[in-house]
């Protein structure tokens, strides 16, 4: 029976296959080892307020999409930062600060990742400054204050609001807690992917059965990564692994593509602002070359109407709070059942177990608004 007879004719931007691909257990393992996974966990999980958050099946979008099941891991239940970045800033936070005392702590952000370190620095009574550009709503920087921080504003991107976080951490001796690695910095970036891999040891208690595809959301590659490494380390069976991006910041695709980490121009921001990077971080370059079965990309457009659709209970039974960066797993998935092309390559069929992250609720409460009744609109 089809209830979302309207979802029919979505379709991806473009749909490739990774000829590098070759999923190594020990390989990814090498680049988060198993033991800062195994703390991640341990140390994520003792922290007040802790809980899984929720698996759930959208068991009505399944029964338009025929599948086996379709499970949604909701991040904006993680803790009271509505999403998945919380895992990771603060567990890199408090991993260098039991190292290293009396330390003032920086980073730059697009909001979410700035609010995971902000909170982490808090709980540990440090001094914490964040860094954004002028594309970060006023909704986001009054999250990431509330927790302590303060907030710098960097004219332009958010290239140029790392520049200015990396010159006065220098000048002023702060440690940056970045996301985001490259050949000198590779550690913190690390801690940060093993806390999203929080995430996949959580699913493995959650259900019992095994995961066939899941579909990742990517910016920079740092969430999709983490999961990766989670898979690696928890998981019995390898799904197939779907990175997902706007059309607009394709990066990993075009990493995947051209078989090196490229650099793109991003000539309009997407509406998935998280998502909205232009190159890879280099751990994620490093594990996805070899891990992402295939990657999608995707318009804008049905961003808003998924919001709508997750909200008003027309994908399960729930009532679901999934911000913009939630809705492209679901979309792709859609789209790539869509096209016969793509559902073959891809295996998905009735005895398919879809994991899909949502990754984020309301974190910038005006932008969810918004989006949700242009979404109920059309
Ligand atoms: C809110 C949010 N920010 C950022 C990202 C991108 O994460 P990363 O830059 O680690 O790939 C995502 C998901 O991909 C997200 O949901």
């Amino acid at each position: 029976m089809s209830i979302l007879p309207n979802i029919s004719n979505w379709k991806y931007s473009k749909f490739i296959k990774n000829n590098k691909y070759f999923f190594k257990r020990k390989y990814v393992l090498k680049i988060v080892s198993p033991k800062i996974l195994k703390k991640a966990y341990k140390v994520v999980s003792s922290w007040k307020g802790y809980s899984p958050t929720p698996l759930i099946s959208l068991t009505k979008l399944n029964n338009n999409l025929n599948l086996n099941n379709i499970f949604y891991k909701d991040e904006s239940k993680r803790f009271h930062l509505k999403s998945f970045k919380a895992l990771g800033g603060a567990f890199a936070v408090e991993q260098i600060a039991s190292k290293q005392k009396n330390i003032i702590i920086s980073s730059a952000t697009a909001g979410n990742h700035g609010r995971s370190v902000a909170w982490g620095a808090q709980r540990l009574g440090l001094n914490c400054k964040i860094f954004v550009s002028e594309n970060v709503s006023n909704s986001r920087v009054k999250e990431i204050k509330k927790f302590g921080a303060e907030v710098i504003r960097v004219k332009g991107n958010y290239e140029k609001s790392l520049n200015e976080c990396k010159k006065l951490s220098k000048k002023n001796n702060w440690i940056i807690v970045q996301d985001v690695s490259t050949q000198n910095y590779k550690l913190i970036p690390a801690l940060t992917m093993a806390g999203y891999s929080v995430m996949i040891k959580e699913i493995s208690k959650q259900t019992n059965q095994y995961i066939t595809h899941i579909f990742l959301q990517a910016g920079v590659g740092g969430m999709a990564a983490g999961v990766v490494a989670g898979v690696a380390k928890y998981f019995k069976r390898i799904p197939k692994i779907i990175i997902v991006e706007p059309d607009r910041a394709d990066c990993v695709l075009k990493s995947i593509k051209n078989n090196k980490m490229t650099k793109i121009r991003i000539k309009k921001e997407s509406i998935m602002g998280g998502m909205s990077c232009n190159e890879m971080s280099l751990l994620p370059w490093l594990i996805l070359k070899k891990t992402a079965n295939y990657c999608i990309s995707i318009s804008d457009t049905k961003v808003a109407k998924m919001i709508a659709l997750l909200a008003d209970k027309k994908l399960s039974n729930k009532s679901i709070i999934g911000g913009e960066c939630s809705a492209p797993g679901i979309i792709s998935l859609i789209c790539a059942c869509n096209e016969p092309k793509s559902k073959k390559a891809l295996n998905l069929n009735e005895k398919s177990n879809v994991l899909l992250i949502g990754c984020e609720g309301n974190a910038d409460t005006k932008l969810y608004k918004q989006l949700l009744s242009k979404g109920r609109k059309n």
